[in-house]
């Protein structure tokens, strides 16, 4: 594992080193982002299953810089739509800069990440093109639910999980198959790869949302409570509402309708409902049932079981991380 990370990290290093210095609020935001570290997921997922797959990661090292890239890209977006004022512990780049830098930064990124992604050869250039396109564009699907749902009422955990599959799962899911195409992998077992992603992606942004309630900032790197304060329609509020009585259900609306409450009373009271629900418990156990749905996608791929033995530990790690 190790080797895979520090072949990440050199890569992303020398990014940072190749980008030009003007005009400088166009790029050393980009630099900024990319040297504060993040756990570097996707990009770990591409090489594991590159390598699973039998394929030389040095090969696949570009598009791996690519999805890490774009990834970076739609924080940048993401936190101006979620006015959220702390990345990695760390003032965000709207925060720091504006939002008009972290706009045209994010553009230069994500026309950085196709510069990366180009440095993989035909043929296997056009096969993997599209798995890009498709989760690229499926992040915006996503990311435009994830905004709409936040002004409008209640929706279906149907409807959440499709929305966190969108601005979330697919790119972990992309990740792995564009890792596998470029070892060749076989069109079923890179199949298999991009839904066992899928999967733990989903497991992940449940995670996530999980950390944004009940994280340590100082962990998590963002500030706790986001969610709450800007009614983001995750599982925790969805549940917590199914599951709510009369009472709860009334504090529950009054807590998202009300303009006056300050921010630090919200997540206090909607925190207290969640606790008395067992919200926590329940979204750990939803998060576990994508996650086996997961491993059973991993067992349909014909490799030996050894050969799989990184990318299911990483993905356990990812279920009890902390930040
Ligand atoms: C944050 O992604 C945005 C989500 C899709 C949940 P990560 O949790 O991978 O963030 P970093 O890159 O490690 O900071
Ligand atoms: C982010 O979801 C998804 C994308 C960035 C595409 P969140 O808005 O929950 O991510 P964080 O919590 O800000 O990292
Ligand atoms: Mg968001
Ligand atoms: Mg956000
Ligand atoms: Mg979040």
């Amino acid at each position: 594992l190790k080797h895979l990370q520090d072949l990440i990290e050199k890569g992303i290093a020398s990014f940072c080193q190749e980008l030009p210095s003007q005009p400088e609020n166009l790029y050393s935001p980009v630099s900024y982002t990319l040297s504060l570290g993040g756990k570097r997921i996707r990009p770990l997922l591409a090489l594991l299953s590159n390598e699973m797959f039998g394929g030389n990661p040095v090969e696949a090292l570009p598009a791996a810089l690519a999805i890490e890239v774009f990834h970076n890209f739609t924080l940048l977006h993401d936190d101006i739509m979620d006015n959220a004022p702390l990345r990695r512990n760390k003032e965000s780049v709207h925060a720091k800069w504006n939002s008009n830098v972290a706009i045209l930064s994010g553009d230069a990124m994500l026309v950085k990440s196709y510069e990366l992604l180009s440095k993989i050869k035909s043929p296997i250039l056009s096969q993997i093109l599209p798995v890009f396109n498709k989760a690229a564009l499926e992040v915006c699907e996503g990311q435009q639910y994830d905004m709409a749902y936040e002004q409008g009422d209640f929706i279906s955990i149907k409807e959440y999980l499709n929305m966190i599959e969108l601005k979330t799962a697919v790119l972990l899911a992309a990740s792995l198959e564009i890792g596998a195409r470029i070892a060749n992998a076989n069109p079923a077992n890179a199949q298999h790869v991009y839904e066992f992603g899928k999967n733990i992606g989903i497991a992940f942004q449940l995670q996530d949302d999980l950390l944004d309630a009940f994280g340590k900032q100082e962990k998590v790197g963002k500030r706790i409570g986001g969610d709450i304060v800007s009614n983001k329609k995750t599982f925790l509020l969805l549940k917590a509402f199914e599951l709510a009585n009369a009472s709860q259900k009334i504090a529950i609306k009054s807590l998202l309708s009300s303009q006056q409450i300050n921010p630090e009373n919200k997540i206090k009271e909607m925190l207290s409902i969640f606790n008395d629900l067992s919200i926590r418990e329940l979204t750990e156990e939803k998060m576990n049932y994508f996650f086996d749905q997961g491993l059973g996608n991993m067992q349909k791929i014909k490799l030996g079981d050894e050969r799989k033995t990184n990318l299911i530990s990483i993905a356990k790690s990812l279920m009890v991380r902390e930040n």
